[in-house]
């Protein structure tokens, strides 16, 4: 069975509706993600960013509406869920990597787990991850004697492992110092380009996100805002847009409710 078999959008959703409990923290979302592109999801913090990444890998089951992964809906049976989840390249902003092991180790872990290729066969693909992040003297290293931005490029190289189509990353810089901040923001790109994939990246960062994505998506009260290019976005007029580019706490975002309540 092949995952990604049809060119289909990397990302399609129609009508869907996220609920967590109870409660409705999305609705009425359509958006499609192109093949090839990197995407920026942004959004205030608790506006349900993480909650959409959720649905993609079918941690959470949409409320309602359809959710299509490359060019398949998202399925529900666990086994091929697994299979879908392979081709998913997921950086979450804890890194995750495990500390008692080096770098090479967290980075064989994937291809261990879900390959059976030899063992001299993941160490030569361990050494092109590391290559590929710009780490190719780090592999010995454990997490703790990486550097923040280090350690977040390791988990890079773990997420591209098993060569995924799609790469997810969920706040990618956060707790990055700027230097830091432009080694990730340009290896996202340069893997997107390089390696031919699909990227979304959720992020409240939008000034240092925008200069390498092609689509941007704002959410916020419950859903999306805007979708369109950086350029647009730039030059929307929304009040919406404006204020969440410009960091405003007041206006027709309400930046610290849910999205239930009702804007001051
Ligand atoms: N597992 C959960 N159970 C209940 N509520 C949740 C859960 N995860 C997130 N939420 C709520 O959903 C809303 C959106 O959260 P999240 O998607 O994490 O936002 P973001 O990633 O944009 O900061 C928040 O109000 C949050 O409290
Ligand atoms: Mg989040």
């Amino acid at each position: 069975m092949s995952i990604d078999a049809n060119d289909a959008p990397a990302v399609r959703l129609a009508g869907v509706r996220l609920d967590r409990g109870t409660r409705t923290i999305l609705s009425g979302l359509d958006l499609e993600v192109p093949r090839g592109s990197v995407t920026a999801v942004l959004g205030p913090s608790g506006c349900g960013k993480s909650t959409l990444l959720a649905a993609l890998t079918g941690e959470l089951v949409p409320a309602a509406g359809t959710v299509e992964v490359l060019g398949r809906p998202v399925p529900r049976r666990q086994r091929e869920l697994l299979e879908l989840r392979k081709s998913i390249g997921v950086l979450l902003q804890g890194n995750g990597l495990l500390t008692d092991l080096t770098a090479a180790e967290n980075i064989a872990l994937p291809l261990r787990t879900h390959t059976r290729l030899p063992r001299a066969v993941i160490d030569r693909l361990v050494e092109m991850k590391l290559h590929a992040v710009g780490l190719r003297a780090a592999g010995d290293a454990y997490p703790r004697e990486l550097s923040g931005g280090m350690a977040r490029r390791v988990a890079l190289a773990r997420a591209i492992a098993l060569d995924p189509p799609l790469m997810i990353y969920d706040e990618p810089l956060t707790g990055l110092d700027p230097i830091a901040t432009g080694v990730i923001i340009n290896l996202i790109s340069e893997l997107n380009d390089r390696l031919g994939l699909t990227s979304i990246i959720v992020t409240h960062h939008v000034h240092e996100t925008l200069p390498i994505a092609d689509r941007a998506v704002v959410m916020a009260n419950g859903g999306v805002v805007y979708s369109g290019t950086p350029d647009e976005l730039r030059a929307s007029d929304d009040p919406l847009v404006q204020q969440f580019l410009q960091g405003k706490p007041d206006g027709p975002i309400a930046f610290d409710s849910s999205p239930h309540r009702e804007a001051a």
